[in-house]
């Protein structure tokens, strides 16, 4: 499985790891053994995982402010990034943001947090979106988001997989091979994986991928014609963000359209409905009318 992602990304090889949250916290790990890397420095936008990941690994966070675009603010970065891994996100939890990809290579070690927008890079219309994250030393992807996998499964990828895996590698007289990584025992984590590949080939989900965010910029170009809600810049990669101009409480459109469909996050200060395209089978049309249906039916204010 890994013989057949990593080259998509310009890696050499990698980990399958149960979730993004552990990959991440692995390729940071990895840094740090191969670099001696002392700070991680991401933006604001960045995901959890990322401070758990500096917290467990004695590491500094510097933590920069995102640009109005929810894109990590290169004016803002440390002029020395000598000691440190950048942490870029190519689709950010909130709003799918991609960080400039342009600043890999200016710190020690620069991850790719991928978990979600890393598979545009499959879809021929999508991947230039990632122009350039095949620079990175290394890269996250939650195949449970956009390759369409059950829960508990991510990769994280190595350009110099070999490195990392000599720097993540711990012999013990009972293994007949050197454990590698965070993980002991654990499942056959590849098996839907390959199975989905096999089924679907590159062509297949890359298909699927598309079909998602098709829906998504449908709905994205349907909220920002509507002049009763304001569409939050949306960055093409399958993840919607709105409100009501009219005082709609987000609550109570969350509540009003189909379970699991909306969340609301707070993003800088807040509240906004957002909507995850991550089902190829979902229908734009039918969460557009849901949409029409919540605002109309919840007086201003309410
Ligand atoms: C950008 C990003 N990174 C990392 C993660 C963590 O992934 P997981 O939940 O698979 O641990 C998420 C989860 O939503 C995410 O959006």
């Amino acid at each position: 499985v890994l013989d057949w992602l990593a080259p998509c990304f310009g890696m050499s090889g990698g980990l399958l790891t149960p979730g993004s949250t552990l990959a991440n916290l692995t390729a940071i790990w990895a840094a740090r053994e191969i670099t001696g890397i002392r700070r991680v420095v991401a933006s604001s936008e960045a995901h959890l995982s990322i401070r758990k990941a500096a917290r467990l690994l004695g590491l500094a966070l510097v933590e920069i402010p995102a640009a109005p675009d929810d894109t990590l603010d290169s004016w803002k970065l440390p002029d020395d990034l000598s000691d440190a891994c950048v942490v870029l996100t190519a689709g950010t939890t909130n709003v799918g943001a991609i960080d400039p990809l342009e600043l890999i290579g200016r710190a020690r070690w620069t991850h790719v947090d991928g978990a979600w927008g890393a598979p545009l890079r499959l879809s021929a219309t999508r991947a230039p979106k990632l122009a350039g994250i095949e620079h990175a030393d290394s890269i996250s992807i939650s195949a449970h988001k956009l390759l369409f996998q059950p829960k508990d499964s991510a990769i994280v990828l190595f350009r110099d997989a070999l490195q990392a895996s000599e720097a993540l590698q711990f012999e013990a007289g009972y293994l007949a091979v050197p454990n590698v990584g965070i993980l002991g025992s654990h499942g056959a984590m590849a098996v839907p994986l390959l199975a989905t590949l096999l089924a679907w080939g590159r062509d297949g989900l890359a298909a699927r991928i598309d079909r998602c965010i098709d829906g998504a910029d449908v709905l994205a170009d349907s909220i920002g014609r509507r002049d009763d809600l304001e569409l939050r810049r949306y960055h093409g990669t399958g993840i919607v963000v709105w409100r009501s101009r009219c005082g709609v409480d987000v609550d109570a459109l969350v509540a009003a359209l189909p379970p699991g469909s909306a969340s609301a996050p707070t993003i800088a200060g807040q509240r906004w409905v957002r909507h995850v395209a991550a089902n190829p089978c979902a229908d734009p049309a039918a969460l557009i009318d849901a949409i029409g249906a919540a605002v109309s039916n919840h007086p201003r204010g309410a």
